[in-house]
């Protein structure tokens, strides 16, 4: 987001050897949150929750945020901070200096590559979004029963060509803020809207408690039943770990690469995944509720909440108002979210090529728009045309893919694979690669907080990745077969 933090900066307090910087921590916290907290909180973590059983599903979760994701993070920043460029030069410059091979850069490049895919369809659903807004304010559900509502959205999701003009539209928007800068708008913007968006929240838990099922929806998100958790749910739960706090990318190395020394990466990592966590639980404690009310399921999938959220809004006073607004504010998490997910690939490209900040957004945003197509005919044209592959050992069926769409597909690859493949490697280089005298220096902790993230990020998360990622491909199976039961 360089050009968009050249706004943040224009009151900086200094210029590291003529790079812009954030004026503030505050101003850096609130970025790295408008990154963070997207569709992944509203949209996607209330329907993988729903998929995966519920409570079992969120405390993986919970414990992935706490122990790999803030350590991650934290690392993350570090290195942004440390290399103060593009991530694949980022990468290259730090390897270089502790004495390491320059291929490191290849992580950076995986950053690109990942963010421009998770674009590709974030900026479709996203289009859903905003294809609600006028639907919530012409009134299109007042008085809508929960079957009318699904009407809704199955007919929105068959029409190609209406996904693919609000697709075009988020895309342009997201481009356009790419292209030119923020310069001023959107980082003041996210100062009143992000907390417009809190509040909306508050009123929609309101409306959860009043629907007589709040309990219910709350065990459902807090009474972990370890029956309901498969190996697939676990690297799933792991995976938008890494999403949700925009890591494993690149993302969150450029916002870092634009903070001052001397600002503590260890508080502000921990302030924006708790937002990020809260945002979301406050999201799940809102449809649940909603979806035990009406008979839902909560495994519907990606339209839960375009199924689930229109049905409060159709019974509370001023729910036309406040769901044409929620639905905006929505579109709006999206929009800070979508601009760091394309950055590292912008200022990849611009170094790369040697092209100008705009034509690397157009030809960016020309491509995104092809691969998006993917998905809007994932939930049309082509959704019977799905894949599903499976491993199959003596120790049994290890399903990878089951009967998935080009949409599953990119959210499989990106989410579980390359985001914590990415953050695994950055843990790998931050905690044994880094010269310790660096990153102590960096973090800037005492050296009992200093030692515990050490331990995290060389051991903890890295071990934690491989598991999932083994138990995953049943080669934990295997190993417990071969030697009893082992315990995980
Ligand atoms: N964290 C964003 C969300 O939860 O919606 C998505 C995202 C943004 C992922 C930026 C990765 C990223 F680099």
């Amino acid at each position: 987001m360089s050009e968009a933090v050249t706004t943040a900066s224009e009151s900086s307090q200094g210029n590291l050897g003529g790079r812009e910087q954030w004026s503030s921590r505050l101003v850096f916290i609130l970025a790295a949150t408008g990154s963070a907290v997207g569709l992944g909180n509203i949209w996607k973590f209330p329907y993988i929750t729903g998929e995966n059983g519920g409570g079992a599903f969120v405390l993986v979760y919970l414990l992935c945020i706490a122990a790999i994701g803030i350590p991650i993070m934290m690392a993350e920043i570090m290195l942004g901070r440390r290399g103060r460029q593009d991530p694949v030069s980022t990468m290259k410059k730090l390897a270089q200096e502790s004495g390491h091979s320059r291929s490191w850069g290849l992580l950076g490049w995986m950053g690109v590559i990942a963010g421009f895919l998770i674009l590709s369809y974030y900026s479709v659903i996203a289009g859903w979004a905003m294809a609600y807004v006028p639907r919530m304010a012409s009134g299109v559900f007042t008085g809508m029963d929960s079957a009318a509502v699904n009407n809704v959205f199955a007919e929105l999701v068959s029409n190609p060509e209406v996904l693919i003009t609000w697709h075009s539209l988020f895309l342009f928007m997201t481009m356009a803020v790419v292209a030119r800068g923020v310069r001023g708008g959107l980082e003041k913007a996210v100062t009143y809207l992000m907390p417009m968006l809190f509040v909306l929240l508050l009123i929609l838990i309101f409306y959860a408690i009043g629907t007589g099922h709040f309990e219910q929806g709350l065990q459902y998100l807090f009474t972990p039943d370890f029956s309901k958790i498969t190996t697939e749910g676990i690297l799933s739960a792991m995976g938008h770990a890494f999403f949700t706090l925009s890591l494993g990318m690149g993302a969150i190395m450029v916002y870092g690469s634009y903070l001052p020394p001397g600002t503590s990466i260890a508080k502000a990592s921990i302030a924006v995944a708790c937002m990020d966590t809260l945002v979301a639980i406050m999201a799940g404690m809102i449809i649940f509720p909603i979806v035990f009310a009406n008979a839902l399921e909560p495994s519907a999938g990606p339209g839960l909440i375009f199924k689930t959220l229109p049905l409060a809004f159709s019974h509370m006073d001023y729910g036309r108002f406040f769901g044409t607004l929620f639905f905006l504010l929505l579109v709006f998490a999206a929009w800070t979210s979508s601009i760091s997910l394309i950055e590292p690939a912008i200022t990849w490209a611009m170094k790369t090529f040697q092209i100008t900040r705009i034509k690397a957004a157009v030809i960016s945003g020309g491509l995104v728009w092809f691969a998006g197509l993917l998905t809007v005919f994932s939930f049309n044209l082509t959704s019977e045309l799905t894949i599903t592959s499976t491993i199959s050992t003596q120790y049994g069926e290890f399903v990878i893919l089951k009967d998935a769409t080009a949409f599953d597909f990119l959210d499989y690859l990106t989410s579980n694979i390359m985001l914590p493949l990415g953050g695994l490697l950055i843990a790998v280089y931050a905690g044994w690669l880094m010269k310790k005298e660096y990153s102590r220096e960096e973090l800037n902790v005492n050296r009992f907080w200093y030692t515990i993230w050490s331990l995290l990020v060389r051991f903890v998360a890295p071990i934690m990745v491989v598991i999932v990622f083994l138990n995953a491909m049943g080669v934990v199976a295997f190993i417990r077969t071969m030697y009893g039961s082992f315990g995980f």
